[in-house]
């Protein structure tokens, strides 16, 4: 294992058990917007199919993708997060789902086993000629890889993330355009989608009555920004990228 991968490994065991990024949850409060459009996606290609969570943390999107799943692997490289998924499947008497320490980077299955490989927060950690090619290969020809991922381009985001440095490993990389685009190597469609601008004016409100509309006005805010003006949708704080590995097997 590299000194890469042991950090981040070490980081994600602390982080986990001392929950050092509860501080952050007020600004994922907004993400209920984008979570629901990316649920949509992975029902709909993930029901009924053989599924890869890629980096499953402690199973905050598994039982979800479990619940519509022929099938759900689940992969991460911290053992406290695959032992706490792993407890947690049990509590929930779910048997369809398995959680296992594994690289990112070196996957140990065959090629072609799986239909969907989905993340959440996870191909900024890696490196990504690795990463892209690994998932490549475990996808069936046809299959799909949807990632929800922070983009690296806002001064304002980026500012906050030089300020609480503890939040954060010290080789993660939000994603920028070029990483995205090199997905174009590796996959014969790449698609995204942007999310979170405006709708962080919305954070201070969270806990008021205000909140729910301010978050609908702004997400359609949003919307329209990156429908009319694509050069500011680098901008996003999340995006949602789907790519499909070719047919030809
Ligand atoms: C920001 S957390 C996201 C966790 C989870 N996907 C979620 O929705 O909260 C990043 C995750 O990537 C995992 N990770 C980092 N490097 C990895 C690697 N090389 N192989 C597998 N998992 C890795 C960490 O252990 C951590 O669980």
């Amino acid at each position: 294992m590299s000194d890469r991968i042991k950090r981040e490994k070490e980081y994600h065991n602390k982080a986990f058990s001392e929950g050092v990024r509860k501080a952050a949850d007020k600004y994922y409060s907004i993400h209920v917007t984008s979570l629901s459009s990316l649920y949509k996606t992975l029902e709909k290609y993930g029901s009924g199919k053989k599924v890869l969570e890629y980096g499953c943390g402690p199973g905050y999107n598994s039982f979800f993708l479990a619940s519509h799943a022929r099938e759900l692997v689940a992969i991460d490289i911290s053992d406290y997060a695959i032992a706490t998924a792993t407890q947690k499947a049990k509590e929930l008497n779910v048997s369809n789902a398995v959680f296992v320490e594994m690289n990112a980077e070196e996957l140990d299955f065959p090629d072609a086993t799986f239909d969907l490989v989905f993340g959440n927060s996870i191909i900024h950690h890696l490196d990504l000629d690795k990463s892209y090619s690994e998932i490549k290969r475990v996808l069936k020809p046809g299959g799909k890889a949807i990632f929800y991922e922070p983009l690296g381009h806002n001064y304002f985001i980026n500012h906050y993330r030089k300020a609480t440095p503890e939040m954060r490993t010290e080789d993660e990389h939000p994603l920028l355009m070029a990483d995205i685009e090199l997905a174009k190597k590796y996959f014969s469609e790449v698609s995204t989608d942007f999310y979170h601008l405006g709708t962080l004016a919305a954070v201070p409100f969270r806990n008021t009555f205000l909140f729910k509309g301010l978050l609908a006005m702004l997400s359609a805010t949003d919307r329209a920004i990156f429908t009319l003006f694509p050069f500011m949708r680098k901008y996003a704080w999340f995006c949602i990228i789907e790519l499909t590995r070719d047919n030809q097997g």
